[in-house]
């Protein structure tokens, strides 16, 4: 089978084209979550997973565009090479810096950035957590955290820390909001010392590899919600210590990742799609 091979039975060709690019790639739920989407929505849809290394991401997007793309999912590692692709993005993709969303717009990519609604829509509405007035502590500071804290920021959140192994990329990132007040930088070590977060977000990809982050229990409190931006196996580690460390909530990105692809649905076909069954779908399936 092709990587751009048809999920439908009928009429391959003429069937609109999308695909989710990113490396790894092979375990990505967005083939599925489309796929539900566009039956749920009557919308007929081919919806691939590119395999696509670091510094390829414009080849396989030229390839993508002469095979009849449409539009595109981008994820690790390509998030800011997708917005440099652009001719124009959305007021959240260039405050975020980072794109997830393209659409082929006549000859030329639209970027969108659906992470951060994803990610607030998962917590405030599926969740129900009121996230105003809570003090935040995002961890990490690479892509995956850029594009999240302006929608964090935006959500009515009192403050936000930003702690990261490398200090000068989180202190880049909270530059990028530009209210010194109210988002502010820590150093990893000083973590002891900061007191208690009503929302641990883990942007980290630590969970990917083999370490698992050095996290004082003092961080969290039994009101503390702690969320890893990723799901599966990435996330046991991060809530396994919200668990351990008594958090009143300890939520994988599962429901983040099923959030954005709705708003992506949305940017490409003009229809946001009910989320609840595959959300229950992948669920139970994890
Ligand atoms: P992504 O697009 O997933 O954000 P990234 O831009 O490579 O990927 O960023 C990965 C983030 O995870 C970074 O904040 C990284 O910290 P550094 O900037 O210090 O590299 C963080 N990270 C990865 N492994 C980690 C670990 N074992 N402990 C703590 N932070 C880790």
């Amino acid at each position: 089978m092709s990587e751009y091979a048809s999920t439908h039975a009928a009429d391959p060709d003429q069937i609109p084209r999308f695909a989710v690019f990113g490396s790894p790639i092979a375990h990505s739920r967005s083939p599925l979550i489309h796929r539900r989407f566009g039956e749920e929505s009557g919308i007929a849809l081919n919806y691939t997973a590119v395999e696509c290394r670091a510094g390829e991401l414009d080849a396989a997007l030229a390839k993508f565009v002469h095979a009849g793309g449409r539009g595109a999912n981008i994820t690790m590692p390509h998030k800011f090479d997708a917005l440099a692709a652009c001719a124009a993005v959305s007021d959240r993709a260039r405050r975020a810096g980072v794109v997830n969303t393209l659409r082929r717009d006549g000859d030329a990519w639209f970027g969108d950035n659906t992470d951060g609604s994803g990610l607030i829509n998962d917590i405030a509405e599926r969740h129900r957590i009121d996230l105003r007035s809570r003090r935040v502590l995002i961890l990490g500071a690479g892509g995956a955290a850029q594009g999240v804290l302006p929608a964090v920021f935006d959500s009515g959140v009192d403050s936000i820390v930003i702690c990261n192994r490398t200090p000068d990329r989180a202190d880049r990132l909270a530059d990028l909001i530009g209210e010194p007040t109210r988002v502010r930088t820590v150093y990893w070590d000083d973590l002891r010392d900061a007191g208690m977060f009503d929302l641990i977000i883990n942007a980290t990809s630590a969970g990917h590899g083999q370490g698992m982050m050095d996290l004082p229990f003092s961080l969290a409190g039994r009101r503390t919600v702690a969320y890893d931006l990723s799901y599966g196996t990435a996330a046991l580690a991060f809530l396994a210590w919200a668990r351990a460390a008594h958090c009143e909530h300890a939520l994988d990105g599962l429901g983040m990742l099923v959030e954005q692809a709705a708003d992506s649905f949305e940017v490409w076909h003009g229809i946001r799609p009910d989320t609840e069954a595959v959300y229950r779908e992948l669920r139970a399936g994890a």
